[in-house]
């Protein structure tokens, strides 16, 4: 039994049950232990899943011409880029690489501030940044970031944080929350008798009254504190520019979708979906779509503005367009560079299922 597995039962053992949300903390974050702490090759064809940044370096170059566009309107002399869940620091690396090149302008007046609570992350992040020592800051929380001018941004980091997962009573027309308890050798599903967390029941009050008539009983959905929570620090430390996620994930009304009737949390190992999100805790990516309705409402209510919702292939086609007119400031579109292109916005790959959330102040 893994060190990880042993702290996770001691845990249930002494409380009889946890949430799905501390299950899933500390399967993927408990520190040096943890999914995320543990090796730095999860992401990409050696590991269990790929995100846009593993089909290349054009995601980032992308990015970055497209922040260059929006901060070259900032007459300010220091301007901040700000990454959360940068991983191994991959694309931190293909953005500032194409910054020096194409706009050093920029590239002088520009930190790059990356939110790293985990200290073993932030080490695979320093090795792969050695070339751009002095041009990255490392922060372990928002609270630490001084206000930001500029972007704060994110790729595939909001549906890695710990969701609860819960179902509908419709007897009781209320939702209770799904817990898990240890059965022998396994971890196994159990539903908790009070409603956890305070967020839990505020979910009844986001489900629109005539759904609430018709939602079958046991339909499960997952909803994500820890995303909300984190949406408004970043909008609050945002003193000028845009907040920009990109991840996959629905407008609320689309979590209740009968296709949807068993939640969105998935599990994955090797590029495969794994049957059991409670099994092989450690060894297996735990993920759920993200609310991008909640993160808008979030940050309207801290002042931003909210931009149109985008799929990534609208949002990187239009970017594509703007390298096309801005001459000699993107690489060649190689055949190489041209099929990362396709697999970013191809609806069957990463076009569709990935959005573009964005915020400005
Ligand atoms: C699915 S991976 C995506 C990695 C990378 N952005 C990419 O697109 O390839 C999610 C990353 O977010 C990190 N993460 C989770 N919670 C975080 C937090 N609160 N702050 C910063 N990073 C976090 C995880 O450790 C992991 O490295």
């Amino acid at each position: 039994m893994s060190e990880l597995i042993k702290k996770i039962r001691g845990e249930i053992e002494a409380k009889g049950i946890v949430s799905f949300a501390h299950f899933m903390e500390l399967a993927l974050y408990a520190p040096g232990l943890g999914y995320y702490e543990c090796a730095s090759q999860r992401v990409g064809r050696a590991g269990d899943f790929y995100t846009s940044v593993s089909v290349g370096s054009l995601f980032g170059e992308l990015l970055a011409f497209q922040f260059a566009e929006w901060l070259k309107a900032d007459a300010c002399e220091k301007c901040q880029l700000v990454e959360a869940g940068a991983h191994d620091g991959k694309l931190a690396a293909d953005i500032l690489g194409h910054l020096q090149k194409f706009r050093p302008q920029l590239f002088e007046r520009l930190e790059y501030c990356i939110m790293e609570p985990s200290g073993s992350r932030q080490q695979w992040q320093r090795e792969t940044l050695a070339g751009f020592t002095g041009k990255v800051k490392w922060f372990d929380s928002l609270a630490a970031l001084p206000a930001v001018r500029g972007v704060i941004f994110s790729n595939e980091l909001l549906d890695a944080f710990p969701v609860h997962r819960i179902g509908w009573d419709a007897a009781a027309q209320q939702w209770f929350e799904w817990g898990v308890r240890c059965e022998g050798e396994r971890f196994v599903w159990e539903r908790m008798i009070e409603p956890a967390a305070k967020a839990v029941r505020s979910q009844t009050l986001q489900v629109p009254r005539e759904l609430r008539a018709v939602l079958p009983d046991g339909f499960t959905t997952e909803i994500c504190p820890a995303a909300a929570e984190w949406w408004s620090a970043a909008a609050r430390k945002l003193e000028h520019g845009r907040l920009l996620a990109i991840d996959y994930g629905f407008l609320a009304e689309e979590f209740y979708a009968p296709n949807r009737a068993n939640g969105t949390l998935r599990a994955y190992a090797q590029h495969r979906v794994c049957e059991d999100p409670l099994a092989n805790a450690g060894e297996q990516d735990l993920t759920a779509s993200v609310n991008f309705t909640v993160l808008q409402v979030m940050g309207e209510l801290e002042g931003l503005k909210t931009e149109p919702l985008a799929t990534q292939a609208q949002f990187l086609t239009r970017i594509f367009a703007s390298t096309i007119s801005e001459k000699g400031r993107f690489d060649e579109w190689t055949s190489a560079r041209t099929r990362q292109f396709q697999t970013l916005t191809h609806p069957e790959h990463l076009g569709r299922p990935f959005r573009v959330v964005v915020q400005s102040r």
